[in-house]
């Protein structure tokens, strides 16, 4: 959350600030920020809400200089106001320093502080970190950091600039991403939380890891150990490796389409194709995925499997769990990371754990993947962002290759991630005696499937048209049953991200428990009621909402009429095999919610409170 951009060289920094945090801005927006140094002076300026407030300000009366750092807000500590918004400086407005990330003892530090006779303007924890800095700068900014950070606890992403010791960047991380960007054709350098910010200046990039701090300067960059400097009060800069960012500009632009949602909504034929790419072995029934090599070992021995994550990743990861239990037959559980991680869990021996997660820099599924390490666990990953923290500290791991998802809203990530859960359940399942015959039937299944995925989204028009009859209902109810209750489950929270409308998803069985209080004439529910073994206990659970007055939405088999005069609207869906119907039920959803977002006039890419990566816990 919150996004970071950093520039130092011979340019004008504020264009390339601007624009790397506009880039950005889908991480967080409640406010924004930019700090430049001008012929020794800083040049602060920032504005609540979203990044044009601070376009308005900049047209009235431009930055200059060419070092900058620049920040867009996703608030935690202190509300969305002007005066809390990044850059934050110091009692002497020498220091402009932007964080992402959570200061914990921001509160025994501020005291501390106030004691010594510093003044606090704001109510962020970040604005310790101005006041830490001064206190200990002695003429070099990144002596001053360093011994700052040493106080602190919590996690960070800074950038930090002084008119003290102008020409520099200083950076850190703990727990929250931080890259540098390497000039092409040197005489500058970059930094950003995330690459999409930078990848029109260049495409090589050095990864910081926590614990790790960066001077960027005109001549390239330094990377040291905090804990080198700790014990040595000094530290030699270490070599890092210079990563290459493959994937173009244009795919995170919205090509033509309203919005970011609609254009991965549509994207995701392509996107399922891209997630089996060349990890498909026709001949021999199963899949090939290159990134498990290193836990060979691991997976032969495996007797139980544990998927931890959060949000829509945990939708599939219980999609996961029913795909491995049917077809592999391997005992799997699901967390949420956030309980995992501190509920001291049992892991017995010859337990896999998996880590699913888009951006790979979810704090809870990164610390539960941590506990799950410390525990003796080897851990996979499941991660759409390549290089992201997720991916870096697992042991092996399956690469959605969903491409940059700027919705908040998961959507493409979400059927990247059951793609490739259902590659890994074929993988394993033959490795524990599912046919050859069976496995090329299900290859050829996941072959097809993405002429089916766009039959489901040509259901558009349908799925607006009922959009258009209940855009303005307050409540709705998701049931699905087997495979479906989660799909049920992530239409349910699509729906209310981004249309703010209350949804509840619920096993379809549940519904008697419970729910069924709930329906009357105002109450719509939507039925993930594809043809498979569990249709007739839906059709059942269909009568008992008609029964008493609900009206029916059912996400059905296109071969399927036998609903028509007891759904009130149907959306059609081709069919597959089973582990793979989740897929196709999910886009239909996606386009409800979707429509309706829009129709309430709803900002669908950027859903009031969310941000597209929660780094904090
Ligand atoms: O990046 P991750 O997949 O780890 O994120 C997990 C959740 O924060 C995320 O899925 C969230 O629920 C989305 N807003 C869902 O659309």
């Amino acid at each position: 959350m919150c996004g970071i951009v950093g520039y130092v060289g011979t340019r004008n920094a504020q264009p390339l600030l601007m624009e790397g945090i506009r880039r950005l801005e889908y991480r967080g927006y409640d406010s924004a920020g930019i700090a430049t140094l001008s012929s020794g002076n800083l040049d602060i300026r920032k504005t609540a809400g979203r990044i044009e407030g601070l376009d308005a300000l900049l047209v009235r009366k431009l930055v200059e200089g060419t070092v900058g750092i620049s920040h867009t807000r996703w608030a935690t500590h202190g509300a969305p106001t002007t005066v809390n918004a990044h850059p934050h400086t110091d009692e002497s407005g020498s220091i402009a320093l932007v964080h992402n990330g959570i200061i914990e003892n921001w509160d025994v530090l501020r005291t501390k502080l106030t004691e010594l006779g510093h003044e606090f303007l704001t109510e962020t924890d970040t604005e310790v970190l101005c006041h830490l800095i001064e206190e200990a700068f002695e003429g070099n900014l990144e002596h001053a950091v360093a011994a700052a950070l040493l106080q602190v606890e919590g996690t960070y992403g800074i950038a930090v600039i002084s008119d003290k010791d102008p020409d520099k960047i200083v950076a850190a991380r703990m727990g929250s991403p931080l890259l540098v960007g390497v000039s092409e054709h040197g005489g500058e350098t970059y930094l950003a939380s995330d690459v999409a910010a930078i990848l029109d200046q260049t495409r090589k990039v050095v990864y910081l890891d926590d614990g790790e701090l960066a001077v960027l300067t005109r001549e390239g960059h330094e990377i040291i150990r905090l804990s080198d400097w700790e014990s040595h009060g000094t530290s030699r800069p270490i070599e890092k490796e210079v990563n290459h960012v493959s994937w173009d500009l244009d795919r995170i632009e919205r090509g033509g389409y309203e919005h970011f949602m609609l254009k991965e909504i549509f994207e995701q034929p392509t996107t399922i194709e891209d997630a089996m790419r060349g990890r498909l072995l026709e001949e021999d029934g199963t899949a090939k995925l290159g990134g498990l090599h290193e836990l060979a070992d691991v997976l032969g021995n495996v007797e139980r499997i544990v998927i931890t994550a959060c949000g829509t990743s945990w939708h599939a990861a219980l999609v996961g769990e029913y795909m491995l239990e049917q077809y592999a037959r391997i005992p799997v559980e699901v967390e949420y990371a956030s309980e995992f991680r501190y509920r001291e869990p049992v892991i017995p021996p010859n337990t896999l754990v998996i880590a699913i997660s888009q951006s790979g820099e979810t704090a809870d599924t990164l610390a539960a993947m941590r506990e799950a390490r410390k525990r003796g666990a080897p851990v996979m990953g499941i991660v759409n962002s390549v290089g992201s923290t997720i991916a870096r500290e697992t042991d092996g791991g399956v690469y959605t290759h969903s491409g940059p998802e700027i919705g908040v809203a998961s959507t493409k990530a979400f059927t990247g991630q059951l793609m490739v859960l259902a590659m890994f359940t074929l993988f394993m399942a033959r490795r524990h005696g599912m046919s050859l015959l069976r496995g090329r039937e299900i290859v050829a299944a996941m072959k097809r499937l993405p002429a089916l995925v766009e039959r489901a989204l040509e259901q558009e028009e349908q799925v607006n048209r009922i959009a258009e009859l209940y855009a303005e209902h307050s409540n709705f109810l998701y049931l699905g049953r087997s495979y479906s209750f989660p799909v049920a489950l992530e239409g349910a929270l699509k729906l209310k991200e981004i249309s703010y409308i209350h949804a509840e998803g619920y096993p379809a069985a549940e519904m008697k428990h419970g729910p069924i209080a709930l329906i009357d004439d105002q109450m719509p529910v939507v039925f993930v009621a594809p043809t498979d073994s569990v249709y007739t206990k839906v059709l059942s659970n269909i009568e008992e909402v008609k029964a008493r007055g609900g009206q029916v939405i059912a996400v059905v088999s296109e071969e399927n009429t036998d609903l028509a005069g007891k759904a009130d609207h149907v959306i059609p869906v081709p069919s597959t095999i089973t582990m793979l119907q989740p897929i196709l039920a999910s886009v239909s959803l996606q386009l409800l919610a979707y429509r309706i977002a829009v129709l309430r006039g709803c900002d669908v890419d950027k859903p009031r409170n969310l941000a597209k990566s929660v780094t904090v816990e």
